[in-house]
C-alpha cells in the first residue's frame, strides 16, 4: 500500500550534501511499506494507491527528541516557582522526584509515561529517548528501564543520576552498586548508559567507571555534561567516544575542540536554560567549530518540564543564535545522530516514513509563531498516527 502526499508547500528532507538541511518547494513524497520511496517536484510525482493533498502546507521529518526523563511520579511546580523568584537550580531537587517515583506503582508510572509520550507525538516527535534515574535502587531502576522499553527502543540507564540520600554521601559505594548489580538488572532493557557528571552528582573518575562498565555490558555511552558550571564532562564524553554530550551550557575552548575532533554530538537543551534562568549556550560557537549540534527537550519534572520540540526550536533560534534551518536540522537529523540512527531524522529515499505536516507553509513558522500549536498530522513508519481526516 503506497501513499502519495502531494501539493507540499515546503518539504524538508535533510537530504542535502552530507545529510545537511535541504528543502524543496511545491514537492511531493511517496510512502511505500513504511519507508520514503520517492521525493521530488509535485508536477512529476508518480501514482500511488492513496493520495493526500497537503494544500501547500510544510512537511518535515518527525522530530527526534534524543534526551528525556519520562519515568517518574509527582511534580515540582513549587520548585520552578521558587526558581523564578530567585532560588538557583540545584541537582538536589532530584531526590524529591526519587521519593515520589519509588512510592508509585508500575501502573501509575506507566500511565504518566504514556501521557507524556502522547504529548510528544502531538507536537510532532516521532522518536524519543527515555532515561531511568528516578529509582536509584536496583529494583526501581530495573522497573524504570523496563517500563521505558514499552514505549521506545531508545532506553537509557541513568542509575548514576545522583547518589540517593540513604547512601549518606558514600559515592564510591553507590557507584559500585550502579556498575554492578544495578547495571546487570538494567542492561537487558537498555541501549544506552548515561551519567550526570557535575558538582553535586558524579565526578570524572566516577563517570568513567560507570560508562566503562556500561560499555562492557554492551551499552553505548552518553553523558550529562557541563550543565551547571564548567567541568570535566565534555572531556570524558570525547575520551570514551560518547554519542552525545548533553547540556553543554558551560564550555571552554578546549571543550569545543574536543567535541569537534571526537565527533561527539553536542545536544543542547534550551528548555532547561529557559526553566532554570541559566545563560543559554552559544550554538553558533559550536557550529562554527564544526561540532554536530542536536536539540532536545530534556523533559523532566525538575529542570525543564516541556515535551515540546517546536518550543525548543523557537528557543534555539531566538536565544542560542541558530537559524531556523539549523534549529530544525538539529531537532531532526541532529537528534538522529545523537542516537546513532541513520533511518530517521531525514526523508531521503529509504528513510523510515516519520513525517510531520505543519498547519503552516514553511519550517520557519516553528520559530515565527512560537507557542502556537501547528502540528496538523503525523505519520510514523508510514502510518498516519495523528491528524486523521484533517490531513486529507
Ligand atoms: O537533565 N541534570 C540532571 N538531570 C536532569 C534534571 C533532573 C531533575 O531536576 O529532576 C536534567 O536537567
Ligand atoms: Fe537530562
Amino acid at each position: 500500500m503506497s501513499t502519495l502526499i502531494t501539493n507540499i508547500g515546503e518539504l524538508v528532507t535533510n537530504a542535502g550534501p552530507g545529510g545537511g538541511f535541504a528543502a524543496m518547494d511545491d514537492a511531493a513524497l511517496v510512502i511505500d511499506d513504511g519507508r520514503v520511496a520517492w521525493t521530488g517536484p509535485a508536477a512529476s510525482a508518480p501514482a500511488a494507491d492513496d493520495r493526500v493533498d497537503a494544500a501547500g502546507r510544510a512537511v518535515l521529518p518527525g522530530f527526534v527528541d534524543s534526551h528525556a526523563h519520562l519515568v517518574f511520579a509527582g511534580e515540582r511546580a513549587a520548585e520552578f516557582a521558587a526558581r523564578m523568584a530567585g532560588v538557583p537550580y540545584r541537582a538536589g531537587g532530584i531526590a524529591s522526584t526519587v521519593t515520589a517515583t519509588r512510592a508509585a506503582t508500575d501502573a501509575q508510572l506507566e500511565a504518566n509515561l504514556r501521557r507524556l509520550a502522547a504529548e510528544m507525538l502531538g507536537q510532532g516527535t516521532t522518536t524519543f529517548e527515555c532515561k531511568s534515574g528516578y529509582g536509584l535502587t536496583v529494583a526501581d531502576e530495573a522497573r524504570s528501564v523496563a517500563l521505558a522499553a514499552r514505549v521506545t527502543p531508545e532506553v537509557t540507564f541513568l542509575g548514576a543520576h545522583v547518589v540517593p540520600p540513604e547512601f549518606g554521601g558514600a559515592t564510591d559505594r553507590y557507584v559500585d552498586l550502579v556498575r554492578g548489580p544495578m547495571l546487570r538488572a538494567c542492561a537487558p532493557h537498555a541501549r544506552w548508559v548515561d551519567v550526570f557528571c557535575e558538582d553535586g552528582a558524579f565526578g570524572a573518575d566516577e563517570a568513567r567507571a560507570v560508562l566503562a562498565a556500561g560499555i562492557a555490558a554492551g551499552l553505548m555511552p552518553r553523558i550529562h555534561a557541563n550543565q551547571l558550571g564548567p567541568g570535566p564532562g565534555v572531556q570524558v564524553a570525547a575520551e570514551v567516544g560518547a554519542a552525545s554530550a548533553d547540556h553543554c551550557t558551560f564550555l571552554s575552548d578546549a571543550d569545543v575542540d574536543a567535541l569537534a575532533s571526537s565527533g561527539t554530538v553536542a545536544t543542547l537543551l534550551p528548555g532547561v536554560e529557559f526553566s532554570t534562568r541559566q545563560p543559554y549556550p552559544d550554538a553558533r560557537r559550536l557550529l562554527r567549530a564544526g561540532v554536530t549540534v542536536a536539540i532536545a527537550t530534556d523533559c523532566n519534572p525538575g529542570s525543564c518540564f516541556t515535551s515540546s520540540m517546536p518550543f525548543c526550536v523557537a528557543l534555539a533560534v531566538r536565544e542560542m543564535g541558530m537559524t531556523t534551518r539549523q534549529a530544525v536540522w538539529s531537532a531532526t537529523a541532529g537528534g538522529a545522530r545523537a542516537l546513532r540512527r541513520d533511518d530517521i531524522g531525514h526523508l531521503g529515499a529509504g528513510a523510515r516514513a516519520d513525517l510531520v505536516m505543519l498547519a503552516a507553509p514553511s519550517h520557519a513558522y516553528l520559530a515565527y509563531r512560537p507557542g502556537v500549536p501547528q502540528v496538523a498530522a503525523v505519520w510514523r513508519a508510514g502510518r498516519l498516527v495523528l491528524g486523521g481526516r484533517s490531513a486529507r
